[in-house]
Parts: C-alpha cells; sequence; structure tokens
C-alpha cells in the first residue's frame, strides 16, 4: 500500500466535508471497525516480522494523522454552524415594529355603556329580562289579551315547546320586564332594561328583524307626565351633549294611559325629510306614557296607590343618530369596512 499517496487523497476529501454526518461516515470508511486502516492493523500478524514492523509503524502514523485531521475539521464545521445559528438571530432593532391589531367596542355596546351610565347617574337601575318569554308576560299582562288587535303590531317568533299551557315567544319589546319587576320588588323604583328583541318584520333602512330596546320604568307616589318629560329630555340632551329638538305626539299602547311618542328632528337630514326618517324630519325615537292600572294590578301592584311612567327607546336608532348612520342592517353586517370607523 502506498501510504503516502493514500495520506494526501484522505487529507483532501476530510477537508471537503461539509457536514458532520458525511465526516462521521468518512472516519468510519478508514478508521471504524471495518475501515481500511483498521483492517491493515488487523493483518499486520501474519506479515513477516520487518514488514510488520514497517508497515506497522506507517499505519499507526496514518491512523493518528487522520484521527487528528478528522477531529479538526469537526471542529471546524461545528463552529460554522454556530455562525451560522448566530447570523440567523441576529435582531435588528432600528428595524420598524409590527403593528398588532386589537378589536374594539361594537358602536352598540359603546352606546348601551353610555345609556346606562347616564340613567344611572339619575338614581336608575340596570337590569336585564329573558330573551324567551311567556305569552302572558309579553302580552296578557300588558293588557293586551288574546283578541286584541295590538297583537297583530308585535307579530314574533313562536317557539314550539310551551311552559305549561302558556306559550313561548321571542320577547318583541323590553316591556314584559316591567311587570317581572314590579312583582319581585316594592316601589318606589327606577330602573331601565336594555336589551335585544324580535320583531316578523321586513327589513328596511330603519327596520330589522332584531334589534335593542332601552326601557325605562319609575314608579313612585307622585309621578306625572312632566316626569316622563323631564327624564327623557334630560336623557338626550346629555346624549347628544346638546339641546335636542323633540316633539310629543299622543300615541297608543294598552299598557300605558295616556301614551306618547317622542320624535327627535333627524340628525342626517336636520329635519328637511331623507330615507333614514321616511321623508317626514322627525324619527320615532321614544314611545312612553303612564303605567296603565292593569298593569300594576297583573304585577300585584295596587293602581290606588302607585303610579308610573314607562318607555321603550329604539335604541339602534340612537345609535344611528349619534354616529349618523343611515342604515340599521349596517349594525348587524359584522362589515370590517363599517366596524373600523367606530
Ligand atoms: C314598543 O315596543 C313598546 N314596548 C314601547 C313602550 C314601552 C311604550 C313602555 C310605552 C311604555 P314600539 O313597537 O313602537 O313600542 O317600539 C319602540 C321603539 O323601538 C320604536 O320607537 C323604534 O324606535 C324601535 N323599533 C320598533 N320596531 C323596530 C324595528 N323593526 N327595527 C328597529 N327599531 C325598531
Amino acid at each position: 500500500m502506498d501510504f503516502k499517496s493514500f495520506k494526501i487523497r484522505a487529507e483532501k476529501k476530510i477537508e471537503e466535508i461539509r457536514n458532520l454526518k458525511e465526516l462521521d461516515e468518512i472516519w468510519r470508511k478508514y478508521l471504524g471497525k471495518k475501515g481500511e486502516i483498521t483492517q491493515i492493523l488487523g493483518s499486520l500478524k501474519d506479515l513477516a516480522k520487518e514488514k510488520r514492523a514497517k508497515i506497522g509503524k506507517e499505519a499507526n502514523l496514518l491512523k493518528n494523522f487522520l484521527n487528528g485531521k478528522i477531529e479538526e475539521r469537526k471542529k471546524e464545521i461545528k463552529a460554522e454552524i454556530e455562525k451560522g445559528r448566530e447570523k440567523r438571530e441576529l435582531i435588528d432593532i432600528t428595524f420598524p415594529g409590527k403593528k398588532i391589531e386589537t378589536g374594539h367596542l361594537h358602536p352598540l355596546t359603546l352606546i348601551r355603556r353610555k345609556v346606562e351610565e347616564i340613567f344611572e347617574s339619575m338614581g336608575f337601575s340596570v337590569i336585564e329580562g329573558p330573551h324567551i318569554e311567556t305569552e302572558w308576560y309579553n302580552f296578557d299582562a300588558l293588557n293586551i289579551p288574546k283578541d286584541h288587535p295590538a297583537r297583530d303590531l308585535w307579530d314574533t317568533f313562536w317557539l314550539k315547546e310551551k311552559i305549561g299551557a302558556q306559550k313561548l315567544l321571542l320577547r318583541t319589546h323590553t316591556s314584559p320586564v316591567q311587570v317581572r319587576y314590579m312583582e319581585k320588588n316594592n316601589p318606589p323604583f327606577r330602573i331601565i332594561v336594555p336589551g335585544r328583541v324580535f320583531r316578523h318584520e321586513a327589513s328596511d333602512a330603519s327596520h330589522d328583524m332584531q334589534f335593542y330596546q332601552v326601557e325605562g320604568l319609575m314608579v313612585d307616589k307622585d309621578i306625572s307626565v312632566a316626569d316622563f318629560k323631564g327624564v327623557t329630555q334630560e336623557f338626550l340632551n346629555r346624549f347628544f351633549n346638546k339641546k335636542v329638538k323633540t316633539r310629543l305626539r299622543p300615541g297608543f299602547f294598552p299598557f300605558t294611559e295616556p301614551s306618547f311618542e317622542i320624535d327627535i328632528q333627524c340628525f342626517i337630514c336636520n329635519g328637511k325629510g331623507c330615507s333614514t326618517c321616511g321623508q317626514v324630519g322627525w324619527i320615532e325615537l321614544c314611545p312612553g306614557g303612564m303605567v296603565h292600572p292593569n298593569v300594576f294590578k297583573a304585577a300585584g301592584l295596587n293602581p290606588k296607590e302607585w303610579q308610573g311612567f314607562a318607555f321603550g327607546l329604539g335604541f339602534d336608532r340612537l345609535v344611528m343618530m349619534k354616529y349618523k348612520i343611515n342604515d340599521i342592517r349596517l349594525l348587524y353586517s359584522g362589515d370590517l369596512r363599517f366596524l373600523k370607523q367606530f
């Protein structure tokens, strides 16, 4: 065997190796159990004495040389790997940061919080009621018996399930909570009830089949229409941060007597007429009136002893007026181009 040329070829091969796996392979090729040099060393015993000493010496020198070379290359490759990793992990602190998008509250939630804050500052408590209501609370207890034509105004979605003989429905307004609250609490009290309501109704720019109302109820010994006017006007002024133009029209609701409609001048067109206000310049925003004696009776209170006013603020329309939104359906569309503006 020509140890000299073997050494040159092996050295070149080792220097060309770029990774640890190949380096390990070459170590096994030369110096492993069945490696070329190992085999030479293993076959020494079969050689003549002088030849054995000479070849043995050269083979051992070559073995040590290759071991050293491979060890040296291993260190170099490891250093190269480490250098590459440092390069990859290098952080450029002058690079502009990535903006993390944060969510924000829906306009309906923003406004609900504002409404609650104003009424709470006037001594009202915030109460909730169920979305699925019984026929009794949604209609009968509010002085709307089965054959009453007012039921047609509040057509809704009926459920197949019943509670006893009571039919169930998705509440058409927040007014049932008036009775639920009066049954369990003794006057005097002031409450508001914000919440979602449902109606079987065609949708347009100012109507949807689900929307929000805020019911108001104030009961005491001596409550009059002046209190109703005062509280609602004060609320509207504070809500819109200016003196709001309102008008009080006679209205009809089976559960209030007398009944009214508070309209506000349309903010979108300033009273000129547009699609949001149905071209009349006014928006019907807050119906209400004095609690009907039959409602007090249904809730177990004596109408001779107590008086009160109630109202049902059209909440979506309030939001639309505040932000000048011209179509109620945008509020439920989930359209980010719309929502990102708030
Ligand atoms: C009622 O629902 C009565 N419960 C209000 C009330 C409460 C009267 C207490 C007296 C005492 P009305 O059906 O008019 O009333 O609805 C109240 C308000 O909800 C309306 O003025 C309007 O602003 C809003 N509204 C009614 N229908 C829709 C609809 N489809 N989409 C959006 N808002 C609506």
